[in-house]
């Protein structure tokens, strides 16, 4: 049974199995997806029987409409477009040594880096995923109002709750649903597989993806150790579904390992001084919370990068049937070239199947992959039909990768 009550809906066992049983006649259970799907089949049955409350006018047509398409399982995904967005404010390598003891040839030889775009007072990273999200669209030819999902791949949003829904609402995408996803420089690939399981599983048919992160925000500008490598940026993809055997999306893989978080953080701040002080007391109520500076220990996670992306990449290969040599295009996350070129050589890919153009941003985070991506296409360096092997890497400690053919 469900219960609604002002507008609120809240469902009850019965009720959910209810919904569950008529999604089995209609055979539609056919994955633990599918049994979220019913789930929310419930809701939507629920939410009409709660009539036209004041919580309904004030959502007015975002509340519960029936499914835009029919649901088939088993589908392929393959990208169709991609945008990005880049804020004004260029600084160099020779402007960083004007306030950190560092120079222009230290950074270049130890990360490739030249310059990097950091957000100013009159840009967000809202903004910029906005403004990449709509190029995607764009290019895609898919427009705003057939999104069904809009995942934000973001550590630094504008809100704590996460920034997706307003991302989405302003770029149009009324019937759509947004989350964001937290995974540092992994971001994207995370998006991206979640893209494609939503897809696959019969969930959706488009959903935008958009990398998006500002670590300026969070970098201590007296660390020349950290602060010269982070840029901010956006990029994203649009991701559609389309008959299996047109399938893309052809192979992943993805790790996280808790254990080596203490190699690259930037912590919240605030909690132990609620629990404890000096005094044994406790600081009630709390100050306002905080995060730390991103720290990082650069070697650890150097060694721990060169020695598993490979190991993904193979991993995902062999799920597609592929070898590294069927590869058109490698494209990993934007951290290091010494990483980049460390990785290549490793898996046998000549230094001109590389995309990369960390030289001009630095590391974007979750917007590197599809920044470099977007970049490639619009020059005309990948072509429709390419395969691409991207891979991305980073805190938590996280990473994966993913073979896909570009549209
Ligand atoms: N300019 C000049 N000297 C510097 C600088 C600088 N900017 N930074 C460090 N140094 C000095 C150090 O103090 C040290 O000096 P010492 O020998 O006198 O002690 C020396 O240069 C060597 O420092 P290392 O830290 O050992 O330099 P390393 O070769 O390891 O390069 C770097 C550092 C570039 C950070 C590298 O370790 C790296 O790229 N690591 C990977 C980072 C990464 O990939 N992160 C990805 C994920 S990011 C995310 O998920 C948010």
């Amino acid at each position: 049974m469900a219960n609604a009550t002002a507008g609120t809906v809240s469902l009850n066992l019965p009720g959910m199995h209810a919904g569950a049983r008529d999604m089995v006649r209609l055979g539609m259970v056919r994955s633990r997806v599918c049994c979220y799907r019913a789930r929310r089949q419930g809701l939507v049955m629920c939410a009409a029987l709660s009539g036209n409350t004041n919580e309904d006018a004030v959502l007015g047509d975002v509340v519960s409409k029936p499914r835009r398409f029919p649901r088939v399982v088993g589908m392929g995904s393959k990208l169709i477009g991609c945008g990005s967005a880049v804020p004004k404010l260029e600084i160099t390598n020779d402007d960083l040594s004007k306030i950190v003891e560092t120079s222009d040839e230290w950074i270049s030889v130890r990360t490739g880096i030249r310059k990097r775009r950091v957000l100013t007072g009159e840009e967000s990273v809202q903004g910029l995923a906005i403004d990449a999200g709509k190029k995607a669209l764009e290019m895609a030819q898919v427009a705003p109002e057939e999104v069904d999902i809009v995942v934000l791949c973001t550590s630094t949003p504008n809100d704590l709750f996460g920034s997706g829904s307003q991302v989405s609402t302003a770029i149009g995408c009324k019937n759509a649903w947004a989350f964001d996803a937290t995974a540092a420089c992994s971001g994207f690939l995370v998006g991206l597989i979640t893209a494609t399981g939503f897809i696959k599983g019969g969930c959706a048919q488009n959903v935008l993806v958009i990398g998006a992160d500002c670590l300026s925000r969070y970098v201590d500008w007296t660390d020349r150790g950290t602060c010269i490598l982070f840029g901010d940026a956006a990029g994203a993809v649009l991701v559609q579904a389309t008959a299996a055997e047109e399938d893309g999306f052809l192979g992943f893989d993805i790790h996280s390992d808790g254990q080596g978080y203490r190699h690259l953080n930037a912590k919240s701040c605030g909690v132990e001084e609620v629990l404890s002080s000096t005094n044994g007391s406790l600081n009630f109520p709390p100050k306002k919370p905080a995060f730390s500076f991103i720290q990082m220990n650069g070697k650890e996670v150097f060694r721990f990068a060169v020695r598993c992306v490979p190991q993904s990449i193979e991993a995902s290969l062999e799920e597609a049937g592929l070898t590294s040599s069927d590869i058109n295009w490698l494209l990993l996350h934007q951290a290091n070239w010494r990483i980049i070129d460390a990785v290549a050589t490793r898996l046998h890919i000549p230094s001109e199947k590389i995309i990369s153009n960390l030289a001009n941003y630095g590391n974007t985070s979750a917007a590197s992959i599809p920044l470099a991506l977007d970049e490639a296409v619009r020059c005309g360096q990948a072509k429709g039909g390419d395969i691409i092997a991207a891979s991305g890497f980073g805190a938590g400690l996280t990473w994966g990768s993913a073979i896909m053919r570009w549209q």
